[in-house]
């Protein structure tokens, strides 16, 4: 999971590749490194750490017309210089996103022949095999193309070479997009990288082949068979992908999530007639599904925890829900009377994508929940609904969350008309609810000073309990996550009525209990648990819709959401406890955006 860019055009590359690489640096950031052609010669420099150090290493030189970038997430060897990208294999470098899971056995084959390797990456291989094809007689694309019918594995690749000005570009299995300028072309892991250069996109298929040069663009398959891919147009715009004047992207688009939420539901609801509709979706014969599956991965998978809910208690339709990593090796039991909705903010989790493909296998409908036009879910499902959060660059998921549980209750809601188990007034009034949800989520924002002050107070802690009950256990899954992601606290989520069965055990004065507990059928049920607590001297931290007197005495800390529809309760009680996570890591000092260890999307397994 590494970022890839690259430019062949008519002016400097330099600025393009460096820029656009930094917007790609959700993607990995351990190390980075950048080749730029001119006239016949490619400077190449790597640098350990992020973009900004490898801009401060390329002081003089990098003048040229051509030239690829790369971010990288390590897979194979430890982040450094010498494992950075791009790798060459004397006048031949190549970009890398995936994984060689032959490497050994060419690596081996390719010191037989005489090569040297110089780093401990899977990816150094490639150049070398290019260069071997080409030694023995093949010219640059087919030997590129030779070269990757040697490996096994998945790749998004730039390739160049000194001798010409060509930029290749190929995929399987891991994203790859190519921007159209002007008498330019451009190619990047996903298109928030291209935002201001183009808004004119084509999405590589598997096993496609782009050869770009002066004369024009050529799209192939590895056979070398002419593909016809159309050119899209996105319109994301530049101010969508900057910061804005906040301190960090997560920040931003925790407060972009009223406006992200009503574009979600722009042109899909019609109050007056009682109806909700996907332009994009058309739902074949839907009464022959009897039963769903929903598969994600992290925040993705408290998303479809969440859809459970509201599907099962409104449509009375059995909903299972998976961890994708666990679905696609478990042969699970699907028919071709199932449907299965993978949910994805970026379309590309391998594990996520592996699940699709275990579904279409068993001849199940997939239906794709995603913010990514063109990804490889959005692309590959039988059908597909897209959240309109715009780019999403935070590494911790905020508003692409709180779009997916828009986007699923809209979903129950059109399947409930389409089986006439809701009936108009039903939606209608329930289509009402969710158009108040921008402006709810928008008081939930005017605490924020406040949770700054709570922040303060808690951020001594370690460890942290979450509690909720029904819709809201998924809440507090989440709001433990987006803790433990930016601020390397240790947190923990639990269905409220199990902390007698084990966690209780933890509580003491230096275990904060925050409990998501809206005033509902499960709301007395939480006073007896906060009691629990209190007696055991745990630090209580109440996140409600409801006055809280029962419980004020007890309650160290009380933090007010706007009430709404059992079924949109996630919506607003997310809110404060992203802000009180960001918040906590903002203290601390960690880095917000590009926590350790972690990449937006892990688009390897
Ligand atoms: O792009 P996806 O929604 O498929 O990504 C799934 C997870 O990797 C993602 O939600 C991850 O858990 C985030 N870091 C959560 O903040």
């Amino acid at each position: 999971m590494c970022g890839i860019v690259g430019y062949l055009g008519n002016v400097e590359a330099y600025p393009i590749l460096i820029d656009s690489l930094k917007k790609l640096e959700y993607r990995g950031y351990d190390s980075a490194g950048i080749a730029v052609w001119c006239q016949g010669k490619i400077e190449v420099a790597r640098h350990k750490g992020k973009v900004d150090e490898l801009r401060g290493a390329c002081k003089n030189g990098f003048e040229g017309k051509m030239g690829l970038a790369h971010t990288r997430w390590a897979t194979h060897g430890i982040p450094s210089e010498r494992n950075a990208h791009p790798h060459r294999s004397q006048d031949v470098v190549v970009v890398h996103n995936g994984i060689v899971e032959n490497y050994m056995e060419l690596k081996e084959k390719l010191r037989a022949e005489g090569d040297t390797f110089l780093s401990d990456t899977d990816t150094e291989v490639i150049p070398h095999l290019i260069k071997s094809h080409m030694n023995k007689g093949e010219d640059f694309v087919t030997a590129v193309r030779s070269s990757i019918d040697d490996i096994a594995g998945s790749f998004a690749l730039g390739i160049i070479r000194e001798e010409e000005k060509t930029l290749i570009a190929a995929k399987k299995e891991s994203p790859l997009v190519i921007g159209i300028g002007d008498g330019e072309y451009f190619i990047a892991s996903d298109v928030p990288a291209l935002i201001g250069l183009t808004n004119r996109f084509i999405f590589l298929e598997d096993g496609d082949m782009a050869v770009m040069n002066e004369d024009g663009i050529h799209l192939t398959d590895l056979e070398g068979k002419g593909v016809d891919r159309p050119v899209q147009v996105i319109n994301w715009t530049a101010a969508m992908a900057e910061k804005g004047g906040y301190k960090h992207f997560m920040l931003k688009e925790i407060f972009e999530q009223p406006r992200a939420i009503s574009d979600t539901l722009i042109g899909r609801i019609r109050e007056e007639s009682g109806r909700v509709d996907f332009e994009e979706l058309e739902l074949p014969g839907i009464s022959r599904f009897k039963r769903i599956w929903m598969v994600a991965c992290g925040t993705s998978y408290h998303a479809c925890l969440i859809g459970k809910h509201m599907i099962e208690r409104n449509l009375r339709l059995p909903v299972e829900v998976d961890i994708a990593s666990e679905f696609r090796y478990r042969d699970p039991l699907l028919t071709t009377s199932d449907m299965l909705i993978l949910v994805s903010q970026s379309g590309e989790t391998a594990d996520t994508i592996a699940a699709m493909k275990e579904g279409k296998r068993k001849g199940a409908y997939t239906l794709a929940v995603c913010n990514v036009v063109g990804s490889t879910l959005a692309r590959e499902c039988d059908g597909v609904v897209f959240t309109h959060a715009g780019p999403e660059i935070g590494v911790a998921s905020t508003k692409a969350f709180t779009t997916q549980v828009s986007v699923l209750y809209l979903l129950m809601l059109h399947m409930g008309q389409m089986l006439e188990v809701l009936d108009q007034d039903t939606i209608r009034q329930k289509i009402g609810e969710i158009k108040k949800i921008p402006r709810k989520i928008q008081l939930a924002l005017e605490e924020n000073e406040n949770i700054v002050e709570l922040a303060r107070r808690y951020m001594k802690y370690r460890n942290f309990l979450y509690l909720g009950r029904g819709i809201n256990f998924p809440t507090a899954l989440e709001g433990a996550l987006k803790l433990k992601e930016i601020s390397y606290i240790h947190a923990e989520a639990y269905a409220a009525g199990e902390m007698k069965h084990g966690p209780i055990a933890l509580i003491d004065e230096n275990m904060p209990v925050v409990f998501v507990s809206p005033h509902d059928q499960t709301y007395q049920k939480t006073c007896s648990n906060v009691q629990e607590v209190v007696s055991r001297r745990g630090n209580i931290l109440l996140c409600t819709d409801h006055d809280g007197h029962e419980m004020r005495e007890a309650t160290d800390t009380l933090l007010h959401v706007p009430g709404t529809d059992y079924d949109l309760q996630p919506l607003v009680f997310v809110v404060p406890l992203q802000m009180f996570a960001y918040h906590i890591a903002n203290l601390l000092g960690t880095d917000v955006d590009q926590p350790r260890n972690l990449a937006k999307s892990v688009t390897v397994e």
